[in-house]
């Protein structure tokens, strides 16, 4: 359950959670066509909190809304200003922060000239997506018989709401089977993406992940490129197969919401020793200290409220 905070941002004005209702005819209900960012504000040890690359994850909210031809009826520079309100209104110190948009009711079928553009913004707390468990000692990955979608199918680099679909089902799938995350491999049979996560793998001190054609471009994945050149760590985007997870010596997860996790099995195999390996720990102990604004190094990622 989410816990309720007191206000919803929608459409321009805060409005009390419980009121933050839409009708039963909206478009993006029907048909699975809005986009959306996930988003994380952190407390310092200072007592300050900061949202964490805001102005990427607007960016990329507008990038999702031009590939959907989605015109979102606000600057980005409003819709940063609303995310940063709204986490002072409701006076939470860290949080998860969902914009959204979407189509509002009006016409029905597939093509609605004149419904309206809507946008939401919720912010709620949100521990690790993963466990705590999981961040610390590495989750158990399971290869998903769901393939991730081919790029004439669904436009991958967009956030689009109904991209999850495939998310969702591969997750499904696994967790029923008793693993923590799904792999989702790309049409061609290479690794894709997990279902809420970038994928990475360090093999030999070399830092491998897929590049983007079929996934989505993390903002974490991006902290990662950033944070392995600054130690000096060589880092590369190829495609890699299955097997090649199941002898690297480490892999791990990267999102907003999942951070960075280690992954400790996959598809029944060990990863390395089955914890979490000296690369994973080093990036997982800089990116930490970013978010919190322990490190000058990374001040820019951040946008104090
Ligand atoms: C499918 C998918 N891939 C990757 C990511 C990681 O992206 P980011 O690091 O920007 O949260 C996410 C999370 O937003 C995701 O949903």
């Amino acid at each position: 359950m989410v816990d309720k905070a007191k206000y919803i941002w929608l459409d321009g004005k805060l409005v009390p959670w419980d009121q933050a209702q839409v009708h039963i005819l909206t478009h993006t209900l029907h048909y699975g066509l809005g986009v959306f960012e996930g988003i994380r504000a952190y407390q310092g040890h200072d007592g300050r909190t900061a949202i964490f690359r805001l102005p990427e994850h607007i960016r990329r909210l507008f990038d999702s809304a031009h590939i959907m031809q989605l015109e979102i009826p606000f600057a980005p520079a409003a819709i940063q200003q609303a995310c940063i309100d709204t986490m002072r209104q409701n006076e939470q110190k860290e949080a998860y922060l969902r914009p959204l948009v979407f189509i509002g009711d009006g016409a029905m079928g597939l093509h609605p000239q004149n419904n309206p553009i809507r946008v939401a913004i919720i912010t709620w707390v949100w521990g690790a997506y993963l466990g705590d468990e999981g961040l610390q000692k590495g989750i158990r990955l399971k290869t998903s018989s769901h393939t991730r979608h081919h790029v004439n199918v669904m436009m991958t680099s967009a956030k689009v709401v109904g991209n999850y679909v495939n998310s969702i089902l591969a997750k499904r799938e696994v967790t029923r089977a008793g693993y923590d995350e799904a792999l989702l491999l790309d049409p061609t049979g290479y690794v894709a993406e997990a279902s809420g996560e970038n994928v990475f793998l360090v093999k030999d001190g070399v830092i491998k992940t897929p590049p983007l054609t079929t996934i989505l471009p993390g903002i974490t994945r991006d902290c990662i490129f950033t944070i392995a050149g600054d130690l000096g760590l060589p880092i590369q985007e190829v495609s890699i197969a299955r097997d090649e997870l199941y002898i690297a010596d480490e892999v791990f997860l990267t999102g907003t919401a999942a951070e960075i996790t280690p992954v400790r099995e996959l598809d029944d195999r060990t990863i390395g020793t089955g914890s979490p390996g000296p690369v994973t720990k080093k990036l997982q102990e800089v990116y930490f200290a970013a978010v919190k604004g322990e490190n000058p190094k990374y001040a820019s990622w951040l946008t104090y409220i």
